[in-house]
């Protein structure tokens, strides 16, 4: 089993559509934020180069104008200042001489279209404004200043004709809403282009996946099947194969594997019906000659006459070991035949009376054992194969006799289950014994074919090492399970049955 390594990156989406959609989406929106960094960048800078250009062609001469007029900061604001012709509504101008603001002005914005002198207010300037002021330097040009009464303003300083430098400003409320006006449309642009390929870029990867899922799901349907034996058809591989495209090429390679995988499968059922085949002739073949070897041993023993004791013993262990073999032949044909899936008969068979004629026979066998009951009032039915069920008991019981020292106690219970609703009703069937029990190490394996916890005791004792499997491929072959459990004082095999409802299923 290959490890699912699922390398999962938080807060990343799990689907391949998801991730691709992330990732498109992500770069998108950097894109979009460039985009909307290097223009609005760029619109401000050539709104301010027009800015500035205006306000070197206006030279000093606003500023200069205030040296002449009461227009002194710190007067009143709305007294007349300046020489406003042919200036723009909201000009600066201001006059610093040796670091300090000596006058000050500003174009009425309230200023009537048709009245060409229109008068200069006096700004209010702080002490920050004053110092902001004096500190530009006279080199001509334009700095973006935030002046406290009027806001942002870009500022030029140019030398004046006296010692003094002279500054001229322009608001930069337009330029400022023109630039948010663009950062507007942009934002609204980017955001409707954002939620446009999110949803087309989903339509479009699952479009363009779509034929990975269907891989997808014949895989699944494959991983559905049961493998592991018998003859298995497979699903038909998938339509899309173009090899131009990786999801064809998946598809493609998808296809082949699928008809290797049935090409072995199918080889493997031949193998499989042939060994079984084989070991059902085998068996078959055996058979006869077994009986010859067990009735001439029988003849030679009822010789009348003298015998010497060695030929007596040999011909006794001729006759045990022969019977060992045939119970081994019958047992391997038995498996074969379970193997081969021949179906069973499915009679209503009355558990109750197998487990007392079971048990009956098991006391008989051993005495020394004792043997326990627990059986429901009412009898127990199961569907199933008389003769089969029976042979299952037998061999349980064989075992807690074989397998256990004498004054042994076994107790059979029998009891219906009402399982969950999507398992059915349930018979259960159990086998317990007090006895040593095998190695915990085995319950894994123990209902496999030859394994013995004890190869040597357990072979001579007489046993074939097949008795469980035999359990096992019955009760499957009655849709069962089987299940067993030990540790020293209790060693426990669970047999459960389906109880004969609508679809007894094999
Ligand atoms: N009741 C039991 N107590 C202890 N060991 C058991 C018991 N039943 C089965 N086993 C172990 O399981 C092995 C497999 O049993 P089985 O398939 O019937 O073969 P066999 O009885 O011919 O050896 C036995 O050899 C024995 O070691
Ligand atoms: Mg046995």
């Amino acid at each position: 089993m290959i490890p699912a390594r699922a390398r999962r990156v938080r807060g990343l989406p799990a689907t391949m559509r998801g991730r691709l959609i992330a990732g498109l989406l992500v770069l998108l929106a950097c894109a979009c934020a460039a985009v909307g960094v290097a223009s609005v960048l760029a619109l401000g800078r050539s709104l301010h180069a027009g800015i500035d250009r205006q306000l070197a062609q206006a030279g000093g001469r606003f500023a200069a104008s205030l040296e002449h007029s009461a227009a002194q900061p710190g007067k009143d604001r709305y007294a007349a200042g300046g020489d406003t012709r042919a200036q723009a509504a909201g000009t600066f101008g201001a006059r610093v001489l040796n670091g300090t603001v000596t006058h000050a002005g500003v174009v009425s914005p309230r200023r009537d279209m048709d009245d060409v002198s229109a008068a200069g207010a006096v700004p209010t300037l702080s002490a920050e404004d004053r110092a902001k002021l004096a500190g530009l330097p006279a080199d001509g040009r334009g700095r973006s200043v935030k002046l406290s009464w009027l806001g942002d303003y870009r500022l030029m300083a140019v030398p004046g004709a006296d010692g003094d430098t002279l500054v001229t400003g322009l608001p930069l409320v337009e330029a400022e809403g023109i630039v948010h006006r663009l950062q507007a449309v942009e934002g609204v642009v980017f955001a409707v282009a954002l939620v446009v390929t999110g949803v087309a870029g989903a339509l479009w990867v699952g479009a363009a996946l779509r034929p990975l899922r269907r891989v997808a799901a014949t895989a699944r349907d494959v991983t559905g099947l049961p493998l592991a034996d018998g003859e298995v058809a497979l699903p038909d591989g998938v339509s899309y194969t173009d090899p131009r495209t990786e999801v064809g090429q998946v598809g493609a390679a998808f296809n082949r594997m699928l008809e290797h995988v049935g090409d072995a499968l199918a080889r493997r059922h031949a193998v499989e019906q042939r060994l079984r085949t084989f070991a059902a002739d085998a068996g078959h073949e055996l058979r006869t000659p077994l009986a010859a070897i067990r009735g001439h041993a029988e003849l030679a023993r009822r010789h009348p006459g003298p015998v010497s004791p060695e030929v007596g013993r040999a011909l006794d262990r001729i006759q045990a070991e022969s019977v060992r073999m045939g119970r081994l032949v019958e047992d391997l044909l038995l498996l074969a035949r379970l193997d081969a899936g021949r179906p069973l008969l499915r009679d209503e068979v009355d558990l109750t009376r197998l487990v007392l004629d079971a048990t009956g026979d098991a006391r008989v066998a051993g005495p020394d054992h004792r043997w326990r009951l627990d059986l429901p009032e009412e009898p127990v039915m199961v569907r199933g194969d008389a003769d089969r069920l029976h042979q299952v008991l037998a061999n349980l019981l064989d075992n807690a006799r074989r397998h256990t020292p004498a004054g042994t106690t076994v107790l059979i219970t029998v009891l219906v289950r009402a399982a969950a609703a999507a398992d059915g009703t349930r018979v259960e069937l159990s086998v317990t014994d007090d006895g040593p029990g095998f190695p915990e190490e085995l319950a894994g394996e123990i209902f496999e074919r030859f394994v013995r916890a004890d190869q040597g005791r357990s072979r001579a004792s007489g046993g074939t090492g097949l008795g469980l499997a035999i359990v096992r491929a019955v009760v499957a072959a009655h849709g069962g399970s089987a299940e067993a459990e030990s540790r020293p004082g209790r060693t426990v095999f669970r047999i459960l049955l389906p109880a004969p409802g609508p679809a007894p299923h094999p």
